[in-house]
């Protein structure tokens, strides 16, 4: 990886203080120490108690998450062509938490995030977040490659965060030696959202799947 990094996370404020506005605070009463992954997932399930989200509160508990191999091992299968979702809980229909697994240079495609909210905390390896503008509607030439807000890395503990409202992304393992894991909280979850070519702008709706269910390979395997 040749480019100059623009930033460490110094903008996650900026990015949640663009959004916060709109949520009150229900979760004053809550810990902010979640010892394991089991108490990081109840500790998610009494924040969405309520249909606010309240979204510093959230990526507080994930940053203080720190968690081990132990309680992430059901969960880490890489395959060698793709990245892998894995879903941990799905939240009683009001969020996902997963851990995405990815081999030596493996990346996602530009994407939308359907207008929920997106949590990523890097918990193993480093990854990079390429921050997009949405592109001008009607797309379609290379006059209308994609501009790019944020090039930052993730490093081992840190966590970010995106929404609609921010613009669209894309994650990267940059390591050509070693994997990487991220756990990942959507709120609402979602089960489709709009990728996007980044020379033209260009965009198509695709199907976000799981390889595994707690822990049990599905049939997309
Ligand atoms: C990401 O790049 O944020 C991961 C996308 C996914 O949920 O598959």
């Amino acid at each position: 990886m040749t480019e100059t990094l623009s930033n460490t996370y110094t903008n996650v404020g900026n990015d949640i203080q663009s959004v916060r506005g709109k949520y009150v605070d229900n979760t004053a009463h809550l810990s902010t120490e979640p010892k394991s992954l089991t108490e990081l997932i109840e500790l998610i399930y009494q924040a969405f108690a309520t249909n606010e989200v309240n979204i510093d509160y959230v990526h507080t508990i994930m940053r203080n998450y720190k968690g081990n191999m132990r309680e992430w091992a059901p969960y880490l299968k890489f395959q060698p062509n793709k990245y892998t979702r894995n879903l941990v809980d799905a939240g009683n229909g009001k969020f996902n938490l997963m851990i995405l697994c990815w081999a030596e240079s493996q990346g996602s495609s530009i994407h939308n995030h359907t207008n929920s909210h997106c949590f990523m905390k890097c918990i193993q390896g480093s990854m990079i977040e390429t921050k997009y503008a949405w592109p001008k509607e009607g797309s379609e030439n290379e006059e209308d490659a994609m501009r790019v807000i944020s090039r930052s890395e993730l490093k081992e503990g840190m966590v970010a965060y995106i929404h609609d409202s921010i613009g669209l992304h894309r994650v990267e393992n940059p390591s050509h030696t070693d994997t990487a894991v991220s756990l990942h909280l959507y709120v609402p979850p979602y089960d489709h959202c709009n990728v996007f070519d980044e020379r033209t702008g260009r965009t198509n709706e695709a199907n976000v799947t799981f390889y595994s269910i707690g822990g049990q390979l599905t049939a997309n395997e």
